[in-house]
């Protein structure tokens, strides 16, 4: 079984999209509802709706891609309403709503209208946008993160973890373990896209997006050893309370293998969604499968974050 929990809650697979990948509208959430992923994480929704930043914004390469995608979105209210329609149909399976503010005033907002919507499901507050314009990621500044967490949990009751970018430094990874030891946090997913990287064009001598002169979010194959590194540095210093969930290069059986051996309870597919769309979800489930089979594993956690060291 690829079954798996967070939050206490149950989900038939470890397998889900990543926020922003087939998450925008109903029409997107409706079809991954009824893939073979173990649920949907929606676009996050910000305060009011978003066009977002001026395309080309996303553009795939051989082994990954690059986005300035600019936080399109439909408004948090919007995903709320779909969501507590699929909870109507008093189904268990739960979902996950992401959600991003542009200051703490703004989180606790989106948080009091979840609150007040009676939402069942794990809010993803996201804390790693590396793409609207003049707004820094908020997950690299350690003490407005420590501010946003402590506001957070005094008006917030549900399950609710946090989106991280990546960290590239052992000391930040104990700063912010440190941080994030001190809350009640569901679980953290790591990692957003790594910010700002430049993809070029040699024959146009040229960007492939738009925004921020061709700077952009990186994912795909590029990012696997970073995400890699960030899920099992916290695993091995968070409160084994807060559960992980690998996002990051993930485009066959053998990425969600690694992701869980290095301690995630649950994987996210972004680029490689982007590439192949819903159907991804079968295959990445078989091929997990076969490969637990291989290894005489029958679920998650005969394996998950045993990951050996020489
Ligand atoms: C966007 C990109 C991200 O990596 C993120 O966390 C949120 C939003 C975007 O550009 O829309």
């Amino acid at each position: 079984s690829t079954a798996t929990s967070i939050a206490q809650q149950k989900f038939n697979n470890c397998i889900m999209n990543a926020s922003g990948v087939w998450c925008s509208d109903e029409k997107e959430l409706t079809i991954i509802d009824n893939s073979a992923a173990g649920t949907f994480v929606t676009k996050s929704g910000t305060l009011q709706p978003r066009e977002g930043n001026p395309s080309p914004r996303y553009f795939e390469t051989s082994w990954g891609s690059i986005n300035s995608m600019g936080l399109p979105n439909r408004g948090l209210d919007y995903y709320l309403d779909f969501v507590q329609k699929l909870q109507q149909q008093k189904r268990q399976k739960h979902y996950f709503i992401s959600c991003t503010g542009f200051n703490v005033q703004e989180d606790l907002l989106l948080l009091k209208k979840i609150t007040d919507a009676d939402f069942k499901g794990i809010v993803e507050l996201n804390l790693s946008c590396p793409n609207v314009p003049g707004k820094p990621q908020t997950g690299y500044d350690f003490a407005t993160v420590d501010m946003i967490l402590k506001n957070v949990f005094e008006n917030y009751a549900g399950p609710l973890g946090v989106k991280l970018p990546p960290y590239f430094d052992i000391v930040h990874f104990n700063q912010m373990a440190q941080i994030l030891n001190k809350y009640p946090l569901a679980y953290i997913n790591c990692v957003n896209s790594i910010g700002n990287g430049l993809y070029i064009d040699d024959e146009k001598e040229q960007v492939v997006i738009k925004p921020k002169n061709g700077f952009g979010g990186i994912g795909g194959d590029y990012i696997k050893p970073t995400a890699l590194a960030n899920v099992h540095a916290f695993y091995q210093r968070l409160d084994p309370k807060i559960q992980i969930i690998g996002t990051g290069g993930i485009k066959n059986g053998q990425d969600v293998f690694e992701h869980i051996l290095c301690g995630a309870s649950m994987v996210q597919v972004g680029t490689a969604l982007m590439k192949e769309g819903p159907d991804i979800f079968e295959r990445l489930t078989q091929e997990l499968k076969t490969i637990m089979q291989a290894k005489g594993y029958s679920k998650i956690a005969d394996f998950k974050g045993k990951l050996k060291y020489l």
